[in-house]
């Protein structure tokens, strides 16, 4: 077993030049990547192990590990750090009965204890499922019902949120920032954590034992829960070499909040299977604080969103005056269509080439990339990474040539493949429909150097600010509301957040379309669901559009919002 960064690592593409690229594709094994694991020779898996406690007994335990600023708080640890405060929690957790397999859900705000709790789920084998903290009542409650969580962590300012007597299954709540309070079931975090041994057995798993889950949204029914397991660890580690170029002196920056998918994969285990410093800032956005963010911590690679870069651009020029920006060696994007214009704005003022990255939340970690050294074209997402097969299909299954538009799919299996979504077997397979393939749900098309080029979502499924919404769940929201009789919900281009929530309403008998009401309709979805589900624009309509069987033809809201042809009305109501 090696030092994390002793070997060289297969599928590292140094050139935009073709025939690197396929040679780094044929000699690529994913056995090679394995080869840099410590179960490769023991056999016994724990991810935890491998990004935290691995570092400490290989005598890189002084290494910093997580620097962490929020307005009030400013803290930097190291991996033995680490490893000390997740070995508590896991003892806390084995206390209260809680073990492998069971789900142990985190929801609040990006803290340490948010790192360390994580961790320590994950050294009891149990499976971590992360919610961001803007999730109001309903969100929330969904969630932990889903998936039968059995403990939650979380803050006294969300405590509120937290529907404990409707979920039966969840037996323990820990307070971070609280006190034990036996009668109403709530433990302190930090006197638990006092009291817990900072000695653990670890739990050694299988590749295929559970990590991780997170709640994603579809255009029909509840937020799935992907479910993924320790195996994808392997790609973890490995993009973290070959796209993020993490190396042991970096200090790398994701701002995605490990709610979602690329704030775990990617501000976690990434970064810490590779060893490196991982820096997480707090509290909410702004261009000052983020630029400063950099400069001060001497940020080398930083892994961001459009919109994020968009809203940096709005700010323009002035915000980055009198800012050293100059720690910057490698930045990255994920979410959503990086516009040109912000790949061009990267290169003038970040003196960086944005560098495209696709993937979702079933898939685990990063597929089509533009790696680093590699000839970017501004608009695409770059090319599938050596061990990854990527083609373009029609709705039979035939592999489409260059140029043509068609549903974007992986050649099954990868790594960080989801395991399954929770509870809802008929919802994974809809995935593999075609056999030997993972269809994406994104339409795309591959020019004739095998870059791929993004061209929508096939479904409905809206991207507003790189966060996934799912029409049903609002419009369901929607018409919990008294005065909604029907709503139907799509995403509207938006220059800033690629799109916005629009809804189109009617109302039952009795209710005027005021301007009032649009924004009590609004409030009472940010109330129940969160903000980011919450639409943005209001359209009041006499009747929606239908098929013969009730369904809401969103299709034909889109073509009356962007003008367009509404195409085949066969099977509308009348
Ligand atoms: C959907 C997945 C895991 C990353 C965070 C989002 C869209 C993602 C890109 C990109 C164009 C992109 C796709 C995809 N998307 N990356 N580089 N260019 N679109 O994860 O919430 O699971 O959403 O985001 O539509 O299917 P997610």
């Amino acid at each position: 077993m090696g030092q994390v960064h002793s070997e060289i690592l297969p599928g590292r593409v140094q050139s935009s030049n073709m025939s690197d690229y396929t040679q780094a594709v044929a000699n690529f094994k994913w056995e090679d990547v394995e080869r840099n694991f410590s179960w490769y020779d023991t056999g016994k898996v724990n991810m935890a192990h491998e990004a935290v406690d691995r570092h400490v007994q290989e005598g890189r335990g002084a290494a910093t590990a997580l620097l962490y600023s929020d307005a009030v708080r400013d803290e930097s640890y190291t991996f033995a750090d680490l490893q000390e405060r997740s070995n508590r929690f896991g003892n806390v957790l084995r206390k209260y009965g809680i073990g492998k397999g069971d789900r142990v859900f985190i929801f609040m705000p990006r803290q340490p204890e948010l790192y360390f709790s994580l961790l320590g789920i994950l050294k009891i084998g149990a499976i971590a499922g992360p919610l961001f903290e803007a999730f109001m009542e309903t969100a929330v409650k969904d969630r932990l019902e889903d998936s039968g969580a059995v403990a939650l962590v979380t803050t006294p300012e969300l405590l509120h949120r937290v529907k404990r007597e409707e979920l039966p299954n969840l037996r323990h709540i820990f307070l971070v920032g609280g006190t034990t309070d036996i009668e109403q079931g709530n433990l302190g975090f930090t006197e638990e954590m006092a009291n817990a041994s900072s000695e653990l057995e670890l739990e050694w798993l299988d590749l295929d034992d559970g990590l991780i889950m997170h709640y994603t949204s579809g255009s029909t029914g509840k937020p799935k829960g992907v479910y993924h397991v320790q195996r994808a660890m392997i790609q973890h580690y490995y993009t973290g070499r070959v796209v993020l170029d993490l190396r042991p002196d970096d200090i790398y920056w994701c701002t995605a909040d490990p709610g979602w998918v690329t704030g775990t994969s990617y501000g976690i285990f990434s970064p810490w299977l590779n060893g490196v410093t991982n820096v997480v800032r707090g509290g909410r956005f702004s261009p000052q604080d983020w630029y400063k963010t950099i400069e001060r911590n001497k940020v080398s690679i930083w892994y961001s969103a459009p919109t994020a870069f968009r809203m940096l651009m709005g700010a323009g020029e002035s915000s980055i005056q009198g800012i050293d920006l100059s720690s910057l060696r490698h930045v990255l994007s994920v979410g959503e269509p990086l516009n040109p214009e912000v790949v061009r704005w990267g290169d003038k003022f970040y003196n960086q080439r944005i560098h495209d990255t696709w993937w979702m939340t079933e898939t685990g970690a990063q597929l089509i990339c533009n790696y680093p050294g590699m000839d970017i074209k501004p608009g695409s997402m770059g090319r599938p990474l050596p061990g990854i097969e990527a083609a373009i299909l029609d709705d039979r299954g035939n592999v489409l040539p260059p140029f043509s538009m068609g549903n974007l799919a992986i050649r099954t299996p990868w790594p960080s493949m989801m395991n399954s979504i929770w509870n809802n077997k008929a919802k994974y397979e809809e995935y593999f429909r075609i056999p030997g393939w993972y269809i994406s749900g994104d339409s795309a098309y591959m020019d004739d150097d095998g870059y791929f080029w993004f061209q929508g979502r096939i479904d409905d499924v809206i991207n507003s600010s790189g966060e996934r919404i799912g029409p049903f769940e609002v419009e369901s929201k929607l018409v919990e509301h008294p005065a909604v009789a029907e709503a139907g919900v799509i995403g509207k281009p938006d220059l800033v957040r690629g799109e916005i929530i629009k809804a189109f309403i009617s109302l039952r008998e009795g209710y005027t379309p005021t301007a009032a009401l649009k924004e009590e309709i609004a409030a009472f979805v940010k109330a129940g669901l969160s903000a980011h589900a919450a639409p943005r624009e209001i359209e009041f309509k006499d009747k929606l559009p239908k098929t013969r069987s009730g369904k809401i033809m969103r299709r034909v809201l889109k073509a009356w919002e962007l003008h367009l042809p509404t195409g085949d009305l066969s099977t509308i109501e009348d």
